[in-house]
């Protein structure tokens, strides 16, 4: 067992009856970089994200400058291209942050849910479930992953949702769940997924 699968072993045991603890891994979808072995770890929960547009961390501060000149709707269509392959992959159960590109401010001028189309189109048909998750109120675009926009096609798809803090500190567990559950319910959603050993289970909130 890894060394992180077995502390959440020992944290699961300590909070017992008190807080459900689930498994999971927020994995990068890396076309021609993937190592498979994460994919087989036994754990609740699989999540497909891309932080990597041809191996620019386009979400690094660090790395800003590179939007610079940059034609947007190309580089939109490239990054839902990415989250479309992720999807027909099939490897994954989440959709991680679906329009993190937004991050920055830096926007498309073709309409968001155009260049999304067949991404939605292949998340619905690999029955892959969105996250609503919050950290995108905790940097500069100050928005909820996905834009409301995004989110009445999810909603239109009847793909399924999950709720996401994204956190990073112990301090951010949890933060803006008023927030996003009202979003959730704003787009029609009585319901979220949740996973125990890769198999869904949908949840009244
Ligand atoms: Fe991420």
């Amino acid at each position: 067992m890894h060394l992180y699968e077995q502390w959440i072993q020992e944290a699961k045991e300590d909070y017992q009856g008190k807080i459900n603890l689930l498994l999971g891994y927020e994995v990068d979808y890396l076309p021609g970089y993937m190592d498979e072995r994460v994919l087989k770890r036994p754990c609740d929960y699989l999540i497909g994200s891309i932080h990597f547009i041809d191996e620019w961390g386009f979400d690094n501060p660090e790395y800003i400058h590179r939007y610079e000149g940059m034609d947007m709707d190309t580089l939109y269509a490239r990054y839902f291209h990415l989250i479309e392959d992720m999807a027909m992959s099939g490897k994954f159960d989440i959709v991680g942050h679906l329009d993190l590109l937004k991050v920055f401010k830096f926007f498309p001028k073709t309409d968001i849910r155009i260049l999304a189309k067949n991404a939605l189109k292949a998340i619905k048909k690999a029955n892959m479930v969105i996250e609503i998750n919050v950290s995108g109120l905790r940097k500069p675009i100050g928005e909820v992953y996905p834009s409301p926009l995004l989110l009445e096609s999810i909603a239109l798809l009847d793909i399924p949702i999950t709720f996401s803090s994204d956190a990073h500190r112990p301090d951010q567990v949890g933060m803006f769940s008023d927030e996003s559950e009202a979003l959730a319910r704003s787009f029609g959603y009585s319901e979220c997924a949740t996973y125990y050993k890769r198999d869904r289970e949908m949840i009244k909130f």
